[in-house]
């Protein structure tokens, strides 16, 4: 198939490239301003070397982990990514049954295209990720809505009081609203299988894709101006919101773009039940740390109350396990697999989703290890410094 030739999580960066116009790649790789977020994702996980332990028998390991009482084949799951029905026709659909096909954790994105009881329905497991819509009564409804499609899983996503500053959007030709450009459309010309197997499958069989997730009911058209004011209504949100939240939400509550162990702890005596630890893939905060960096600290402060998870820049076997060793139960993926969809739609997730975890099993080995609950720090030093000054 078409992804017999990527044999790593970024060779399907480079093969997306070739497959998406540049406004729509440029939207799944860009990050804010600088990129320093986004490159410090990659450094803090290069700074840390693998301390590994011969001899160990490690016949019988294996990479499941449980997460909220749930038992998942392996330590990664796919994180919410927007829009990504523009990437690939059906793309939230693929994710999830990729997903659920190879037993991890998938999370359907609030600014998805394709309603989340379509999603429910094909992969009943699926997370739902909610931007809160901006009154109290609009946030009631969502949940009741999110409650009657059978999510047991809430992620509410903290980080995006305002909207990052996504410059690098503007330079590649995307925005919200969506313009049909010249250069959208010139692009789209010379990516014949983009326009015909996504953007013209998707105008044919489904008609003018909408913001289905953003509330109780349907949101704007993608082209619409409506998206701007919808998505510029947040910045008032405080504790009290979450608070309320936590009273009518029956399921699982998993708070993601918790950076600070102080909000970690905040998290906590409101009884959230996990955090993913996450600077939004650097696309929010230019220069907030990197998750990785603040995992420890986090995850002292989550202790044994809630579910420690992270994401950003997770793209090897080794990455995840080095996440691990630092105290998080499981990680996310997010771009590599919406460029895994845009490849070769499910099958190309499911390709992607297969080498991550042959990584990791592979890497298990390599370390001595039959499980992922065996890491710890002990497994990591910083490479910069020599060995006596570790502590
Ligand atoms: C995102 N991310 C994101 N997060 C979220 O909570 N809701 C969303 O709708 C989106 N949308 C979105 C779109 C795209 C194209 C990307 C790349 C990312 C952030 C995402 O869930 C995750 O935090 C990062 O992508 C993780 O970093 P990596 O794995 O992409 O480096």
């Amino acid at each position: 198939g078409r992804t017999r030739q990527l044999l790593s999580l970024d060779d399907f960066e480079a093969a997306a490239r070739c497959v998406l116009p540049r406004p729509i790649f440029g939207y799944v790789c860009g990050a804010a301003e600088d990129n320093r977020a986004l490159a410090d994702n990659r450094q803090a996980f290069d700074e840390l070397a693998l301390v590994p332990r011969v001899l160990c028998n490690v016949a019988q390991r294996q990479q499941g982990v449980t997460l909220f009482g749930q038992r998942y084949a392996s330590p990664f799951g796919i994180a919410p990514m927007g829009i990504a029905a523009l990437s690939a026709y059906g793309a939230d659909v693929a994710l999830a049954r990729a997903a659920a096909q190879a037993r991890i954790p998938a999370v359907l994105s609030g600014s998805s295209l394709t309603p989340l009881e379509e999603v429910m329905q094909a992969a009943p497991d699926t997370w739902f990720q909610a931007y809160l819509p901006g009154t109290p009564e609009r946030i009631s409804a969502l949940l009741q809505r999110v409650a009657a499609a059978r999510v047991r899983t809430l992620v509410v996503t903290v980080d995006i009081p305002v909207a990052g500053n996504r410059e690098n959007n503007l330079r590649a030709g995307f925005s919200t609203p969506l313009r049909p450009s010249l250069r959208l459309v010139w692009d789209g010309l010379a990516r014949p299988r983009w326009l015909c197997g996504t953007m013209l499958r998707t105008l044919i069989k489904r008609g003018m894709p909408h913001f289905e997730n953003s509330f109780a009911e349907r949101g704007a058209p993608i082209l619409s101006s409506r998206v701007q004011r919808d998505f510029s209504e947040r910045d008032h949100f405080d504790w009290s919101h979450l608070a309320r939240i936590r009273r009518q939400w029956q399921g699982t509550l998993v708070v993601k773009g918790i950076l600070s162990p102080a909000d970690a702890a905040q998290a906590r005596r409101h009884g959230v039940d996990g955090l993913i630890v996450s600077n939004h893939g650097g696309r929010q905060l230019d220069g907030a740390v990197a998750p990785l960096r603040v995992l420890p600290a986090i995850a002292e402060a989550a202790g044994s109350a809630m579910t420690v998870m992270l994401d950003g820049g997770v793209r090897r076997g080794t990455d995840v396990l080095k996440a691990l060793a630092l105290g998080a139960q499981a990680v996310f993926v997010g771009r590599p697999f919406n460029y895994a969809a845009a490849v070769d739609g499910q099958a190309g997730v499911a390709a992607a989703i297969e080498l991550l975890r042959a990584e990791v099993d592979r890497n298990l080995a390599m370390l001595g290890l039959t499980g992922c609950d065996q890491l710890g720090p002990q497994h990591l030093l910083d490479r910069r410094l020599p060995w006596p000054l570790v502590p």
